[in-house]
C-alpha cells in the first residue's frame, strides 16, 4: 500500500515543522550551553557588577530604564545606573523569547532593540508596535547570580559616563570612536539578573 508510507512521510515533514519553535533560536543562546534561557519565568531588575574593579557588593549597582531622548510619538531608553538616574518608570524586565522589555505600572512598555557594537543598550516607548529585537538569553553563573548576554556575549558590556549629563549608561563592545560616551570612562561589567521582587 502507497498510502501508508505518504502518510508517514508527510507526519515525518510535519514532525520536523512543529519541532522549530521548540528549539533555541535566539542568536548565541545556544553557544552559551545547556541551560542558557531566552526566556525568564518571572520579572527581574538588572544590577552591574565591575569585572576589574573593586566592587560595594556582590548584588552590584543597580540599573533602571534612564531617558535617551524623545521624537513625536516616541520616547527612547538605555540601561542607566540608577545612582546617576535616580528615577524609575520601569520597575521590571521581562525576557521573553529573546526579547527585553521594560514593565511600566503607568505608561507604556519599553521594548528593546538591542545594541550594535559600540553602541547603547536601546529601548523604545511608544504608543504603537514596535518589535523587540531577539538577541538576549539569560546565563546561569556559577559563581554567583545568572548573567544577561547580548548576541551569545556576556562579557561585552561597559558603564561609561555619556559626559554633559554624567549619565552612566550600559554599553556594548565600548570603542574609543563613540561621540555617544566618554570612552575614558568606561569600566568593563557584567549584568547580573536579580530576581525576587
Ligand atoms: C544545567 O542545570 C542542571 C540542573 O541544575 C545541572 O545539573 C547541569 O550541570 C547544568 N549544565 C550546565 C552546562 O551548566
Ligand atoms: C564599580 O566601579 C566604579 C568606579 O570605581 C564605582 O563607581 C562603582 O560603584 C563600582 N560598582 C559597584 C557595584 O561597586
Ligand atoms: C548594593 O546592593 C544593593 C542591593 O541590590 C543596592 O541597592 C546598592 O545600591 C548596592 N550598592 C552599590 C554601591 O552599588
Ligand atoms: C559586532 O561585530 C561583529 C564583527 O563584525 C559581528 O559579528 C557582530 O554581530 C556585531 N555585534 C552586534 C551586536 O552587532
Ligand atoms: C567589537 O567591535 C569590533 C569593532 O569595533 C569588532 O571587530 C569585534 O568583533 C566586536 N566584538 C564582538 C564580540 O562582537
Ligand atoms: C572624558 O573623561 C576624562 C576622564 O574623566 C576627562 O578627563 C575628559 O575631560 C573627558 N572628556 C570629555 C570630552 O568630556
Amino acid at each position: 500500500m502507497v498510502f501508508p508510507r505518504i502518510l508517514a512521510i508527510v507526519l515525518c515533514f510535519l514532525g520536523s515543522v512543529v519541532a522549530i519553535p521548540v528549539m533555541p533560536s535566539v542568536a548565541g543562546c545556544d553557544s552559551l550551553g545547556t541551560n542558557a534561557s531566552d526566556t525568564a519565568a518571572r520579572p527581574f531588575t538588572l544590577a552591574a557588577l565591575n569585572t576589574t574593579l573593586p566592587n560595594a557588593n556582590s548584588t552590584g549597582a543597580p540599573l533602571v530604564l534612564g531617558q535617551n531622548g524623545e521624537i513625536e510619538g516616541a520616547e527612547f531608553e538605555v540601561l542607566s545606573t540608577w545612582a546617576s538616574f535616580p528615577d524609575n518608570d520601569w520597575p521590571t524586565l521581562s525576557l521573553d523569547t529573546g526579547g527585553l522589555y521594560g514593565n511600566s505600572q503607568t505608561q507604556y512598555q519599553a521594548v528593546s532593540s538591542g545594541a550594535t557594537n559600540g553602541t547603547t543598550v536601546n529601548f523604545m516607548t511608544t504608543s504603537r508596535t514596535s518589535y523587540a529585537n531577539q538577541v538576549f538569553c539569560i546565563v546561569p553563573s556559577p559563581l554567583g547570580l545568572p548573567l544577561l548576554a547580548l548576541d551569545g556575549h556576556v562579557d561585552e558590556f561597559s558603564l561609561c559616563s555619556n559626559g554633559k549629563e554624567s549619565q552612566n549608561n550600559v554599553i556594548y563592545n565600548a570603542t574609543h570612536k563613540s561621540y555617544e560616551y566618554n570612552y575614558s570612562t568606561c569600566y568593563p561589567v557584567v549584568l547580573q539578573v536579580v530576581e525576587g521582587l
